[in-house]
């Protein structure tokens, strides 16, 4: 794997910007659509399901995976040996697909490792007590799947109990404070991945560091926005987060674009574009073929080494694998540095920690946060 080509970024020219410049917004939108009508031909050299190693002395925590891209991830994982860690909303849910798995399964060797931890990241103190039931346990942690994520197509603005919108909480700072809290498990699984499920769509993404829930009314709110920007502040959190972790930590940042998947995304969709979303089948992938960007990035044994070679040459951007499992340009924005420093920053403040937690956890020491049972 080689380094993706940047052009030159000027941190003075970003400075005052507001926004993406047209020709950013229309090579953002140009890029979706090309992903949507080739994704299937740039991907046509993988194999459905990616064929995985066995993975037996892997621990290996997955959020969201009750449905979709996640359910297909948990599942595989847990197929080729992985202890699994169900981190979802609805363990009930979980139960029973582990139930049906396990029948599936049975005769074809051990059971699958497979448990559930409740997790809602519509609640930081949720993520904050998962984190310590988890860091309690002092076992290692070798693969972090931050995939649970939400586009509420259409619906109006709304706010988590936290204060937060939405869109930017489950999908950008609900899991960039579960990585750092799991950082002391991270380091006694290292080598150790943290995996993120971004898309493609973080090229239609600005963010604002001054109004990240996007109240102040120097922009409309749109879901599209609300989802866009938060996979932008992802990308560009786990860039710092990528430098901040030296490479002896062992410890990887990876962020995957699934392609565009047929799962339950598109939930909120008006039923009209639904029935649109069905009838163009060839286009989309599977559930199966969009998990296969995420399973590449946890297991394939080159991508800690694209990590370290992007870390080397001080690349301002982590690194980001496509859905046809090749590295993959993050958007011109992405690789505004000063920006990613500013959402780092303020993701930091709004998540309730320390803007030296990273350090501390690395030196081994407790980090408070602002969130979790000693707030209650
Ligand atoms: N589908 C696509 O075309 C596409 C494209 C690019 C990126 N992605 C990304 O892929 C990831 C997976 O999405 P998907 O397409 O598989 O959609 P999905 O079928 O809707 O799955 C999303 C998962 O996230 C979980 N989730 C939502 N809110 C949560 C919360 N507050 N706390 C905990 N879990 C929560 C859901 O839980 P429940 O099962 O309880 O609802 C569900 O398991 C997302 O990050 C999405 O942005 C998808």
């Amino acid at each position: 794997m080689s380094s993706p080509s940047s052009s030159a970024y000027s941190p003075s020219e970003k400075q005052t910007k507001q926004g993406l410049g047209w020709m950013e917004w229309l090579r953002g939108w140009l890029y979706l659509v090309y992903e949507m009508l080739f994704q299937r031909i740039m991907a046509s050299h993988l194999q459905n399901p990616l064929p995985l190693p066995p993975l037996n002395d892997l621990t290996c925590i997955v959020t969201g995976s009750t449905s979709g891209i996640g359910l297909e991830i948990a599942r595989q994982l847990a197929e080729s040996g992985a202890h699994v860690v169900m981190a979802v909303r609805k363990p009930k849910a979980a139960q029973e697909l582990i139930q049906k798995w396990q029948n599936e399964w049975s005769g074809m060797g051990l059971p699958l490792n497979i448990e559930v931890m409740e997790l809602d990241l519509l609640s930081l103190d949720s993520v904050v007590r998962f984190a310590e039931a988890w860091n309690a346990c002092m076992g290692p942690l070798h693969v972090l799947i931050n995939n649970a994520g939400i586009f509420s197509i259409g619906e109006p603005q709304r706010f988590s109990k936290d204060g937060y919108e939405e869109h930017m909480q489950v999908n950008h700072l609900a899991p960039a404070l579960l990585s750092i809290l799991l950082l002391p498990s991270l380091i006694r699984g290292s080598p150790s991945r943290i995996i993120n499920v971004n898309s493609i769509m973080h090229y239609v993404g600005f963010v604002d560091t001054e109004d990240m829930n996007i109240v102040s009314g120097k922009r409309k709110y749109t879901s599209l926005a609300g989802y866009s920007n938060s996979k932008l502040a992802q990308i560009m959190f786990s860039s710092i987060l990528h430098k901040k972790l030296p490479a002896e930590a062992g410890i990887n940042v990876v962020c995957v674009s699934p392609g565009i998947v047929h799962t339950n995304v598109a939930r909120d969709l008006p039923k009209i574009v639904q029935g649109a979303y069905h009838l163009i089948p060839y286009f989309i992938f599977s559930a199966r073929e969009g998990s296969r960007s995420a399973l590449f990035a946890a297991t394939d044994p080159q991508v800690p080494e694209y990590c370290g070679v992007l870390k080397a040459d001080e690349w301002p951007v982590c690194a980001c694998i496509s859905h046809d499992c090749r590295p993959m340009n993050a958007s011109e924005e992405a690789h505004n540095l000063e920006t990613s420093y500013k959402v780092w920053e303020k993701t930091l403040e709004m998540i309730g920690l320390p803007s030296d937690a990273v350090d501390k956890l690395l030196e081994g020491d407790v980090v408070e946060c602002r969130y979790g049972a000693k707030r209650e």
